[in-house]
């Protein structure tokens, strides 16, 4: 879809995409101004009135869940206390429920309570979440729409489905409860939380991202967030079908990897700056040689020769860390091509840049930051927070001449994400980085249903690089820089 601008020439990374002369026409924006639409005042939220029916069914649907809590901790503790848990682990998972069912019949029938069929199954599968998973967070685990799990204490999950966040009905009984399971997911990375080291970092089992801090730090009882690991990493086809960007802006960023720009993802937190950058290194060659560099490992890279590597926090006794710095110093005596670092957030900074400006052009990295200005500034503080002195004009030379292009990725009001800026760094005038906007996202208005109505379009500048693309056998028609008016 995208190489149609690149001339023909077969390239293991361009495999299945249509080649397609730079003769050919250019296809009509896929984000063609919206329709004229009459922008309305949103209405203002009204309480749900309940009727009294409504509000005795609501009472007697929290009984029972309270009931079935009550009726699960204590299947639970006969579990622990029944089942053999040095087997467990060769145990089948149908044996196991198998077991757990038969335990379960007979506390249920001790204990005189009867359940219909469906409640049964559901204790069943929790009460085998609580022996063998994470409990209650192994339903959200396993469901495929949602992106974040982020726990506020034993009795408010939320949840982030389609870039809203919205509060789940699941709860974990207490405070200790949750601390189980933290401790759980803790002790399985052989790390520990306590109060005198009250948070962590860690990946679950299924590679997602994990984080908990936990009392006294956290007030209200323990906080957790949990960055779901998706097998199927969104592509450059799927962002695009999404709207994140327009197949110009694509063909555009095809052509910056291709050529080894150096790339800068910017955006605030959960924005989709890590998509983006696994959706960007799908451009990278084949032949390539790419390391790697992430404190949680969540980049997944389609070409054959990649390294990867994870810093690790310290031990318990404050030794052994290896930081993001002390991987990129490694990794430079490791003959990479290009280098790619997940999230540049500290003493790194001033390694990354180098090594762009030292042979290791074509590499990306992201930054936490709300435009490309504010990216570049963000840099600076790194750089002097990193300990380095240097001249504030030195400092930016090397910045600009390090940095190609920032693309500045945003999740707006209505839970969209989309590359709201792309912008080229092309120099040094006077004491200031010099920058140029190349796409931009507009927004219009927004609909009654708070969905925001807006558009991609060209800044009518053309990029600085043309001709580099041009060189490289990327040669984008001139069209693609002229804006829609
Ligand atoms: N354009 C998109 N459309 C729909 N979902 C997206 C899009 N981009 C990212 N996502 C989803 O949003 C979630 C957050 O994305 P991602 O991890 O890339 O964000 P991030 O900016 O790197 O976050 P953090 O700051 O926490 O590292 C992921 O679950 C991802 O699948
Ligand atoms: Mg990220």
């Amino acid at each position: 879809m995208f190489s149609r601008f690149k001339k023909p020439e077969p390239s293991a990374a361009n495999a299945g995409l249509k080649p397609v002369t730079s003769a050919a026409p250019v296809a009509p924006p896929s984000n063609a101004p919206p329709k004229p639409t009459q922008v309305t005042a949103r209405p203002l939220p009204v309480a749900p009135v309940r009727t009294p029916a409504e509000a005795i069914a609501s009472d007697k649907e929290k009984k029972r869940k309270d009931k079935m809590m009550e009726i699960k901790q204590e299947l639970h503790k006969r579990l622990l206390d029944n089942l053999n848990l040095a087997a467990l682990e060769k145990a089948s998972e149908a044996s196991l429920k198998s077991e757990i069912a038969s335990i379960a019949a007979e506390a249920l029938d001790e204990m005189s309570v009867a359940l219909n069929a469906a409640d049964r199954s559901v204790l069943h599968q929790e009460l085998y979440d609580e022996v063998m998973g994470l409990g209650p967070l192994e339903a959200l685990l396993k469901d495929e729409t949602v992106n974040d799990i982020l726990v506020n204490g034993p009795k408010r999950i939320f949840v982030e489905r389609g870039g809203k966040l919205e509060l789940t009905d699941i709860t974990f009984k207490d405070e200790r409860h949750l601390l189980r399971i933290i401790d759980k997911i803790v002790s399985a990375v052989g790390r520990r939380v306590d109060e005198s080291n009250p948070y962590c970092d860690a990946r679950l089992a299924d590679g997602s991202r994990f984080n908990c801090m936990v009392p006294p730090v956290a007030v209200d009882g323990s906080l957790v967030s949990i960055r779901k690991f998706k097998k199927e990493k969104l592509g450059v086809h799927d962002l695009v079908r999404f709207g994140a960007f327009t197949e110009e802006m694509a063909a555009y960023l095809q052509a910056a990897v291709a050529t080894r720009l150096n790339v800068i993802v910017s955006g605030g937190t959960g924005s989709g700056k890590t998509t983006t950058l696994n959706a960007l290194s799908s451009f990278i060659d084949g032949s390539e040689r790419i390391l790697t560099i992430e404190d949680t490992a969540e980049l997944q890279l389609q070409q054959v020769h990649v390294g990867r590597m994870e810093s690790r926090p310290p031990n318990v006794e404050g030794k052994g860390a290896v930081t993001q710095r002390d991987c990129l110093r490694n990794a430079l005596r490791m003959r990479p091509d290009r280098i790619i670092v997940g999230e540049t957030r500290g003493e790194e900074v001033i390694d990354m840049l180098q090594a762009m400006n030292t042979g290791h052009d074509g590499s990306m990295t992201t930054i936490h930051a709300n435009s490309a200005r504010d990216g570049i500034s963000r840099l600076e503080n790194m750089i002097a927070m990193s300990g380095i002195e240097m001249p504030i004009k030195a400092m930016r030379s090397q910045i600009s001449s390090a940095v190609n292009l920032i693309v500045q990725a945003s999740r707006l009001q209505d839970g969209s994400r989309r590359m709201v800026s792309i912008t080229e760094v092309t120099g040094m005038e006077g004491e200031v980085i010099s920058m140029q906007e190349v796409f931009r996202y507009e927004r219009l208005g927004v609909e009654s249903n708070g969905k925001i109505i807006g558009r991609f379009n060209a800044t009518g500048i053309r990029s600085a690089y043309s001709d580099r693309f041009k060189q490289w056998g990327y040669d984008l028609p001139a069209s693609i820089y002229e804006p829609i008016v």
